[in-house]
């Protein structure tokens, strides 16, 4: 049984390098359709959680960026058996948006939510009825007769982080974005498109507390671990999905989501998926090498290569925008782009270091999978500010502070291209496709 699904796209004035075409979206056709449900972005006009200003460029380039950061804090913390991290410092306004949201249902009868998608979390949770310091949207158990608590002795129980026993029920902490959310460990209908999933585990928070909001719906968790979608749909949708993430260039184009093995493209490049016992929940790749031009760059070899014993390698998310690259890296990628731009000056702009005001010759990149060279369009490697006539490359280094290297594969870089988590024959396969 396959599923698909609408995805609805992006920000605001981060207009990529080309020409714009209009286009207005159908928040309400899709719903009518049997084969699937949209995901939207969270900024498309079909989104309530659209921001109500407009703000400029600049401002948006750097909020994305310390969205991102967050998001790699989250994602170093996924150390095994450590989901809980400290909540970040006040000084510090570390906020993990996410970016793509799904219309699900849950409950009988059914409930319906916005929930983010999420390739690096395993469990989904929603803010639950009696929730303090949720939004005001919130699951209301008593009104669905399907809804369980589940058991301290319950086998689920053993899955989440940190798991604690409240008079007989099994409860969790979760952190996310820098605020700490507790739950309960329950089940309900789940609804996508037309597929039922009955029992489906999840939490139910009940608290929040850090200064940074959460996503306000919850989150659909689509890990590689227990608790997350795939592995509690395992005959419904044989541990595959596949998502097109739509162009950065308006909000108004959508993409598509898809669910089991039916209707995944045939002819694909794969790349081996690589499981970390480090960060357990993460879809690893070993990426090989990067090609700018068609110069292999030298890249010392443990700033990407896979490590089990301390959790260092590429992973591929769509939480995080901009692609990171370990510092060693980042600078021998940015030092060729450098080398093979014309005009050679450059300035910097947010986040971004490598930015030209009117780029007349520019260099391919091309990531090196094990298996598959994917060449990137320049639609997904620069950014360009309309405000101020500036066109940044779009990726940045990794935190240093990270004790192993980490690469991540972002949101931007995978924009027009398939990508299809075959975690069954452990593969993930990578293609080029406009949907949008
Ligand atoms: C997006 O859709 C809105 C209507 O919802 C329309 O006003 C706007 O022009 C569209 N933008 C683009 C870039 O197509
Ligand atoms: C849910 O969790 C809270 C604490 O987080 C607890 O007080 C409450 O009893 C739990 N609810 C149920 C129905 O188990
Ligand atoms: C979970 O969070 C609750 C309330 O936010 C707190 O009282 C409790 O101590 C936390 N439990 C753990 C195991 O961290
Ligand atoms: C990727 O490109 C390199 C040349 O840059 C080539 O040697 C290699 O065979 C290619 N890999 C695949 C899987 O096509």
């Amino acid at each position: 049984m396959a599923l698909s699904l609408t995805l609805f796209l992006l920000p605001l004035f981060l207009s990529p390098f080309t020409s714009q075409t209009l286009t207005t979206p159908n928040c309400a056709a899709v719903d009518h359709l049997s084969s699937g449900l949209q995901i939207f972005h969270i900024n498309s006009p079909c989104s309530p959680f659209r921001p109500k200003q407009q703000i400029s460029f600049e401002e948006t380039l750097f909020q994305s960026q310390s969205k991102d950061q967050a998001r790699l804090q989250y994602l170093v913390s996924l150390v095994a058996k450590r989901s809980v991290v400290p909540i970040a410092s006040g000084r510090q306004q570390v906020v993990q948006s996410p970016t793509y949201v799904v219309r699900v249902k849950i409950g009988t009868p059914p409930q319906v939510f916005l929930m983010a998608v999420d390739t690096s979390n395993d469990a989904s949770w929603v803010p639950c009825d009696g929730c303090v310091g949720c939004p005001s949207a919130v699951f209301s158990s008593e009104k669905s007769s399907s809804f369980k608590v589940l058991g301290c002795q319950a086998a689920q129980c053993k899955q989440v982080p940190n798991p604690v026993c409240n008079i007989g029920s099994c409860g969790f902490n979760v952190t996310y974005g820098g605020s700490t959310m507790a739950a309960n460990l329950t089940q309900d209908t789940l609804k996508l498109a037309v597929d039922d999933i009955p029992e489906y585990t999840f939490g139910c928070i009940q608290k929040v507390t850090g200064p940074n909001p959460v996503p306000p719906q919850g989150i659909l968790g689509l890990g590689r671990g227990p608790l997350s979608l795939l592995s509690q749909t395992q005959t419904l949708y044989q541990s595959t999905f596949s998502y097109c993430l739509p162009s950065y260039k308006s909000l108004n184009f959508s993409g598509s989501l898809k669910l089991g093995p039916v209707g995944q493209p045939i002819r694909i490049k794969y790349t081996p998926l690589l499981k970390n016992p480090k960060r357990s929940s993460l879809y690893y790749v070993n990426l090989v090498a990067i090609r700018v031009g068609r110069r292999i760059v030298d890249i010392p070899k443990a700033a990407l290569a896979f490590n089990p014993n301390t959790g260092a390698g590429t992973v591929v998310d769509s939480g995080t925008v901009y692609t990171r690259l370990a510092q060693p890296a980042y600078d021998a990628v940015k030092n060729e782009f450098r080398r093979r731009m014309k005009p050679a000056t450059f300035t910097s702009l947010g986040g971004f270091d490598t930015c030209y005001t009117v780029p007349i010759t520019i260099p391919t990149i091309t990531f090196m999978f094990q298996g598959a060279n994917v060449t990137l369009p320049q639609d997904n490697f620069l950014i360009h500010s309309s405000s101020s006539s500036t066109t940044c490359l779009a990726m940045a280094a990794s935190p240093e502070n990270v004790n192993s290297a980490l690469n991540v594969i972002a949101s931007f870089q995978q924009q027009n291209h398939r990508y299809v988590f075959d975690v069954k024959n452990n593969r993930l396969g990578i293609s080029r496709e406009t949907c949008s």
